[in-house]
């Protein structure tokens, strides 16, 4: 059997943390707004408004909507005619009335106190004419993009159409640059191309942990599946000082190690990959954690019986549904004396109260940081939001996979896609 802390040892490797700060292919420097004459000029503007709905078809949370109005507001103060584009969900190319942008642009218009007329198509005679009677400091809303098939599979024609409607483009999509759609990478293409406001803090914020982070430095990783994480794993291993496994992912780890795991879902194909982390984690001299204790229930359901047991001897029958309150004061311990977290995949089933602690007090711990805390998007951004501590870490990402892209190391298509910028 191998330890759960491995291995404790002193500090990292200075000479493969040299290595990791090479490792740089995220991003050259890109345009943004600020460089681009707007004034006057047609934007269309590339944004993520892909926001969960209610039964009832209202927006049950619109972060999304609000992180775009800095750069909304930007190009009307500059007199720009404001050109907006979006999907939402994932319609199959074809029109669903519940997916219809119009309540977007409702929400938008309370937001900024200003008329954002939702246009019911996004391509077309009617959007030309619509645009072409635009004045400064208007704002229509395109229909979701993705009505068309074209968009999805980044069609040429359906992107110069988009294009033909603007001067200048800019994306603000953060959540949906790691996708080579037509609106990310097709229209940039034809048009001057730059990064909003959003998709610029977005970067710069990532880029800012992985390549420059204050330490000591720490991830915390989770979720449900270690498949979902190995790539984010094998990039950020070199380069935090401390790593943090919680959530059902810890089964993949704890059996890579030799240990019984229950009826938890152990994902074999991945023991090997896992085995790896473990011992690259070695090599390099860093702290990877796993939870000493875990919450295990009969089923991951509310009224499950529950009970509180050793990581190394979780019975048979019985499932990781979180960490338990031993291994959430061992993380909250060494995460406050880290002066830089990333934290990407909830602890447990948090949507379920019963197994919801170790995810609420890792974020309490979070809040309480003095020093750079981020969230990576999805699920650990909702968790956050529903413990009402989202406004007390440095940044929440808005983008799920497009975090876990910057996050692994690679290049979001949406940016390699942009104008870049002069050399200083
Ligand atoms: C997201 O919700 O992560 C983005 O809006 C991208 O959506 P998609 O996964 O449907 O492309």
């Amino acid at each position: 059997m191998q330890p759960l802390i491995y291995p404790d040892l002193p500090g990292p490797s200075p000479l493969l943390r040299g290595y990791a700060g090479m490792q740089n292919v995220i991003l050259r420097q890109k345009k943004t707004i600020r460089d681009v004459d707007v004034r006057g000029r047609r934007v269309l503007v590339r944004a993520d408004f892909n926001v969960p709905l209610d039964e009832d078809g209202t927006i049950a949370d619109d972060t999304r909507i609000r992180a775009s109005l800095p750069t909304i507001r930007y190009l009307c103060e500059q007199n720009a005619r404001v050109i907006l584009c979006s999907h939402l969900d994932r319609p199959k190319g074809v029109v669903e009335e519940r997916l219809r942008l119009a309540l977007v642009a409702n929400r938008l218009s309370v937001l900024l106190d200003r008329p954002v007329v939702a246009l019911r198509d996004c391509i077309g005679p009617e959007v030309e004419s619509a645009v072409a009677g635009m004045s400064g400091g208007d704002i229509v809303l395109l229909e979701n993009l993705r009505f068309h098939p074209e968009e999805r599979a980044d069609d040429p024609a359906f992107a110069k159409h988009l294009a033909g409607l603007a001067e200048v483009y800019v994306n603000d999509a953060f959540g949906a640059s790691h996708r080579a759609h037509a609106s990310v990478v097709g229209v940039p293409e034809h048009l001057p191309a730059v990064a909003g406001l959003l998709l610029e803090k977005e970067v710069k914020t990532f880029r800012r942990i992985l390549e420059d982070p204050e330490r000591p430095f720490a991830a915390v990783i989770g979720g449900a599946k270690v498949s979902d994480k190995l790539e984010v794993l094998e990039n950020i291993i070199s380069r935090v000082d401390l790593l943090l496994i919680g959530g059902g992912m810890a089964a993949t780890f704890l059996a890579s190690r030799g240990y019984g795991t229950g009826i938890s879902h152990v994902e074999t194909d991945r023991l090997d990959a896992v085995r790896a982390i473990s011992a690259q984690a070695t090599e390099l001299g860093l702290r990877l954690l796993l939870p000493r204790d875990v919450v295990v229930a009969e089923r991951l359901e509310a009224g499950s019986p529950t009970r509180v047991v050793p990581a190394t001897e979780i019975p048979d029958g019985w499932l990781i549904a979180d960490i338990g309150p031993g291994a959430a004061d061992e993380f909250s311990h060494e995460l406050s004396r880290c002066r830089t977290v990333v934290w990407n995949g909830p602890m447990g089933v948090f949507e379920v109260p019963a197994f919801a602690e170790g995810t609420r007090r890792i974020a309490a711990t979070l809040a309480n940081l003095r020093g750079t805390t981020v969230v990576g998007g999805g699920s650990t951004a909702d968790a956050v939001v529903r413990f009402g501590l989202d406004d007390r870490l440095t940044h929440v990402s808005t983008g799920g996979g497009a975090a876990l892209t910057m996050l692994a190391g690679r290049p979001l298509p949406g940016v390699t896609a942009l104008d870049d910028a002069e050399e200083p």
